[in-house]
């Protein structure tokens, strides 16, 4: 008879991100409400897995975590098991410590692993399922680019922050006739650019999905002026990049499993516009401000349906599979098959024709339709 699951381990893994807690708390009150069963939180994702840290997580220990920002655990994203930071001097070794992260597992008596991340976080774990480690995924990011679901907790907390800063822009922009260059986080993905961008009422937004074409974005800008608009919202992706140009990379981070961090294309972007048209940019680069505070209301519910979901799948002997939102309703795919892969922005996404629709320049020449646009640029003459 195989034995019902008792005791469960939870780790964050990757950037943080608001809504964390939220999810915490779900799982260690339904393990304990409807199933009786305890529940260990791993601290800084794999870290702690290996390094055998954890914490009880008791009913008593989630309460009035729910409206709290970042992870009550901790996080790390630069703990790939496989390929493990160890100091050796002043320099750094890697070494496989998966085997040890099992033993931990095993030692202190889990039947399940419910690891919370992203795109990193869901790959590591498909690879300590293959070492024997059953694993439950819930996906996070506030980049929304975990392939296998519609939306990841997070974003919505980050999209509201964005357009709320991007508000705050316009009437900043408004006042000095200016072209302002917001510049929101996202990796490879565009869907904080243009959410938060069609939210705030950009008028320009350039996402990494669509090489922007500079003479397309002054056009836009000039044609804002010449209709008496003497400003320009311009909100920009940090992964974002001219046509025929690369993503402006900010740092490499040697430990982390994903070691490109992008940022500053926005500088870029206002120096040419500058150059190009004369008139004034200013550059304000959102950044950590995106991962901070508190899960808006949509959040702490996706974040909470998650987390009590994930649970359910424990108890049901259904590991190996990440939760997902599709079309609405609360489902769950195969681990395996989301690892790795990235959901971008596509070019005949609705949002993305409710843009151009609405006069909104996505840095794509007017009147050529945007697939035939992304062909060029794939075959440079
Ligand atoms: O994946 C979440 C994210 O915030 C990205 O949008 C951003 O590119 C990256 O993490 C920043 O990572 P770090 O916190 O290591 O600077």
């Amino acid at each position: 008879m195989i034995r019902k699951p008792r005791r469960i381990g939870v780790l964050t893994g990757g950037g943080d991100c608001p809504g964390l807690n939220a999810v915490i708390r779900a799982i260690a009150k339904t393990a304990d409400n409807d199933y009786d069963m305890d529940v260990i939180g791993f601290m800084d994702g794999y870290e702690g897995v290996i390094e055998n840290r954890y914490r009880e997580l008791s009913n008593k220990d989630v309460s009035g975590i729910l409206s709290l920002g970042g992870t009550i655990l901790g996080t790390s994203n630069q703990a790939d098991p496989f390929h493990y930071p160890v100091l050796e001097g002043d320099d750094y070794i890697y070494l496989d410590r998966s085997s040890q992260g099992v033993r931990n597992f095993e030692k202190l008596g889990l039947d399940v692993l419910i690891a919370i991340g992203g795109d990193g976080t869901m790959a590591a774990s498909a690879r300590m399922m293959e070492k024997g480690l059953p694993v439950v995924g819930v996906p996070k990011t506030i980049d929304n680019d975990l392939a296998g679901t519609d939306v990841t907790f997070g974003f919505d907390s980050a999209m509201t922050t964005a357009t709320e800063a991007i508000d705050k822009i316009h009437t900043t922009a408004q006042s000095h006739h200016r072209v302002m260059i917001i510049e929101v986080m996202g990796r490879y993905a565009g869907w904080l650019a243009l959410c938060s961008g069609i939210a705030g009422g950009g008028d320009i937004i350039l996402l990494p999905e669509i090489p922007y074409d500079i003479e397309a974005v002054c056009n836009a800008v000039k044609a804002r002026n010449a209709a008496g608009k003497r400003f320009s919202i311009v909100v920009v992706g940090e992964g974002a990049r001219p046509t025929g140009g690369n993503m402006v990379v900010d740092r490499v981070i040697d430990n982390s499993p994903d070691k490109v961090r992008l940022g500053g294309i926005s500088r870029q972007v206002a120096a040419q516009i500058e150059g190009l048209t004369n008139i004034e940019c200013r550059v304000t680069i959102l950044g950590h401000l995106l991962r901070g505070g508190s899960p808006s209301p949509a959040d702490r519910l996706l974040a909470t349906r998650f987390g009590s979901e994930a649970v359910h799948l424990v108890a049901r002997g259904e590991t190996g599979r990440m939760v997902a939102l599709r079309g609405g309703e609360i489902e769950s795919v195969p681990i395996s098959e989301v690892a790795g892969k990235l959901r971008l922005v596509t070019p005949d996404h609705p949002l993305v024709n409710a843009a151009r629709s609405l006069g909104i320049s996505l840095g794509v020449p007017l009147h050529i339709p945007i697939e035939e646009y992304l062909e060029q640029e794939k075959t440079p003459s």
